[in-house]
């Protein structure tokens, strides 16, 4: 048996892969696009393991989508692949629309041709599994109640509603094709091989290079925060018990202004690696222009996922912060490979001549 796994060059889907093969031996193909957020650095510990199989390719190539599919005929597709970076998004939408839009419909017709002709056992257990975000329900005040699988969409920003449009098309393709789709929507998560351009890592990496830590408007906003690797248990089991045309909401129960995330990174930055003259690095915090359209607050309610499989976070925020700062404290060649874009030319040294790039 084998998986496909889309964008699992990028920080989830690396991390999901990473703790798959660490527990079992069902090989992956990880097709991957290979924008600036793919970093197969991320991945080298599998360098020579046969059970994870890298394409680089859209997942708007149906071409390659469909001979990936007739060749490795995976029992499951996990779609990781997205533009993923919010302001990214404000600055310029298009590649928002042809991933997130244009590419997950592409990958459901596909999928869907594949799904079809399949033998009546293997297309009663195929699953194709849609890893979505909690930002497609808009922006909660500071008292309503967290978002549940039932909450209106009301995505604000070039992200959230290309990943709403995605959503819609994978509960379409389940009502009118009988596609057995699942879909996951998460909080904001945090952990190794975070890029950083995302508000932790950069924090982390920017205090110390001694650069300015810049906090969006007053700081207040609230994001749900999950440990990356409690981001993949949860998809794990969403996808050993999941029922079909479902959806299922993953957070961490961690709801934290951004400034009380930057102040709890700066402390374990000043226990972890003090400055020589002792200042804090919190001396680097800095107020700047606000994010346009700024979701005020995301909350999840995992209730049902809980209720229903099972499943709850391991870590808290105390001990997933605590390791991501470790973490990024012991791989500063990563760091720097991707602040330099080093890992970029890597690709090229380490696949062009074994020629598994296509
Ligand atoms: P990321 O930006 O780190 O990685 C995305 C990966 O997708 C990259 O490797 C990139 O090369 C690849 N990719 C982009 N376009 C592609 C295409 N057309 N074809 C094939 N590959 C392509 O993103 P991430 O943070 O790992 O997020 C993964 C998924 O999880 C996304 O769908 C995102 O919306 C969702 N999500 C992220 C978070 C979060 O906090 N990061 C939370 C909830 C949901
Ligand atoms: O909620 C899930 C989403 O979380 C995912 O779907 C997205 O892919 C992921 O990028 C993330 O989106 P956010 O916009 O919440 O994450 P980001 O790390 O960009 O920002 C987190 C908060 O920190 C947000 O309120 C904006 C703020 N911020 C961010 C940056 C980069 C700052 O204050 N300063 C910054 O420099």
């Amino acid at each position: 048996m084998t998986i496909l796994i889309t964008g699992a060059a990028g920080f989830i889907g690396a991390n999901f892969v990473l703790d798959w093969l660490a527990q079992c031996d069902e090989p992956v193909v990880n097709l991957d696009k290979l924008t600036y957020a793919g970093n197969l650095e991320t991945l080298t510990s599998l360098d020579g393991d046969a059970r994870h199989i890298f394409v680089h390719g859209d997942i708007g190539d149906s071409e390659l989508v469909a001979s990936l599919l007739a060749q490795h005929q995976p029992r499951a597709v996990l779609n990781f692949a997205a533009e993923s970076h919010v302001d990214r998004s404000i600055h310029s939408p298009e590649d928002f629309i042809q991933t997130n839009i244009v590419g997950t419909f592409r990958l459901l017709e596909s999928v869907r041709a594949y799904w079809n002709q399949l033998e009546a056992e293997a297309k009663a257990a195929f699953r194709f599994l849609h890893v979505s975000t909690d930002e497609v329900y808009g922006s909660l005040s500071a008292t309503d109640p967290a978002f549940t699988e039932t909450h209106r969409y009301e995505p604000n920003s070039p992200y959230s509603a290309s990943k709403a449009a995605s959503d819609h098309l994978v509960r379409a393709y389940h009502h009118t094709y009988g596609l057995p789709v699942l879909t996951t929507n998460c909080s904001n998560n945090y952990g190794p091989y975070h890029f950083p351009e995302k508000l932790i890592p950069l924090m982390i990496v920017n205090a110390l290079a001694g650069k300015a830590l810049p906090v969006y408007g007053d700081g207040m906003q609230v994001r749900d925060w999950l440990y990356v690797k409690d981001h993949c248990s949860a998809i794990r089991r969403v996808l050993e018990a999941g029922r079909l045309g479902e959806v299922y909401n993953v957070g961490g129960w961690n709801e934290k202004p951004n400034i009380e995330i930057v102040n709890t990174v700066c402390a374990l930055l000043d226990e972890m690696r003090p400055q020589a003259d002792g200042t804090s690095y919190r001396t680097q915090i800095t107020t700047v222009k606000d994010r346009p359209g700024h979701d005020r607050r995301y909350a999840i309610d995992a209730g049902k996922i809980e209720r229903e499989l099972g499943w709850k976070p391991a870590e808290t925020f105390a001990s997933g912060i605590r390791k991501t700062v470790q973490w990024y404290l012991a791989n500063a060649e990563w760091v720097a490979n991707v602040q330099s874009g080093a890992y970029r030319d890597w690709v090229q040294t380490q696949y062009a001549k074994e020629d598994v790039l296509q």
